[in-house]
């Protein structure tokens, strides 16, 4: 009868672990290392540690792609930390653009709650998975794959997505080739992309070279 046993050992192990790790709220003051942040002293850990109000408001919609980002990562919300999840607010203008960029290591779950986005993604196969979406559905759009949101309608839209991340990081295709210093004939080379388009889009991101 050793799984029995096993099983008590077990149960008793597990619970005591989970009584002394039930969270790890992030303290600010220490700093940030590879896996994220230490916990506060349980002792000064209050309510107000998994509650974040931040995300009432809309973010800046004043720049090129008129979205507003507005974040609850690990970063803003304390508690999240070394719980592998997060909640972003995007605010769309008409005509805004979430443009093509992909989360190393994390899958994105957007719930449309406002107005009407256009969504997709491509897979490595180069399948093209694309969707109108209305206030009330959600889209996965899996992780490392390049994606993008955008207003497809005549009124402001708002979307709430969730990562399976408390800190998803973020890579933006134009950013990455027309903010970088990326060489302007490498760029042209490695891409297909003529050398006169390059140096507009530089012009425009504020790449180098
Ligand atoms: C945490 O709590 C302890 C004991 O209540 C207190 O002495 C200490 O100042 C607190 N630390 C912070 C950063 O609030
Ligand atoms: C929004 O962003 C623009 C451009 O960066 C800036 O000029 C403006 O002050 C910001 N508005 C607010 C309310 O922060």
């Amino acid at each position: 009868m050793i799984l029995p046993i096993f099983f008590i050992f077990f149960l008793t192990f597990s619970s005591s672990y989970a009584a002394v790790q039930d969270f790890c709220v992030a303290d600010y003051t220490a700093p940030q290392g590879p896996a994220g942040y230490s916990c506060k002293n349980p002792a000064n850990v209050t309510a107000d540690d998994f509650v974040y109000s931040g995300l009432a408001v809309a973010g800046n919609t004043s720049n090129l792609n008129k979205v507003g980002i507005n974040p609850a990562f690990a970063g803003q919300f304390p508690g999240l930390n070394g719980l592998g999840l997060s909640l972003v607010r995007a605010d769309f203008e008409v005509g805004g653009v979430g443009p093509l960029h992909l989360h190393h290591g994390a899958s994105e779950l957007i719930l449309v709650v406002q107005g009407t986005i256009i969504a997709g993604f491509i897979a490595t196969d180069n399948t093209v998975y694309l969707k109108t979406l209305k206030q009330g559905d959600i889209m996965l759009l899996p992780q490392g794959l390049l994606h993008f949101q955008k207003n497809g309608g005549d009124t402001p839209a708002l979307l709430f997505a969730s990562f399976n991340s408390e800190n998803p990081g973020v890579q933006l295709l134009e950013n990455a080739l027309f903010q970088s210093d990326l060489p302007t004939e490498l760029i042209s080379q490695t891409t297909s992309i003529d050398t006169a388009e390059i140096k507009k889009l530089k012009g425009l991101f504020g790449g180098t070279n």
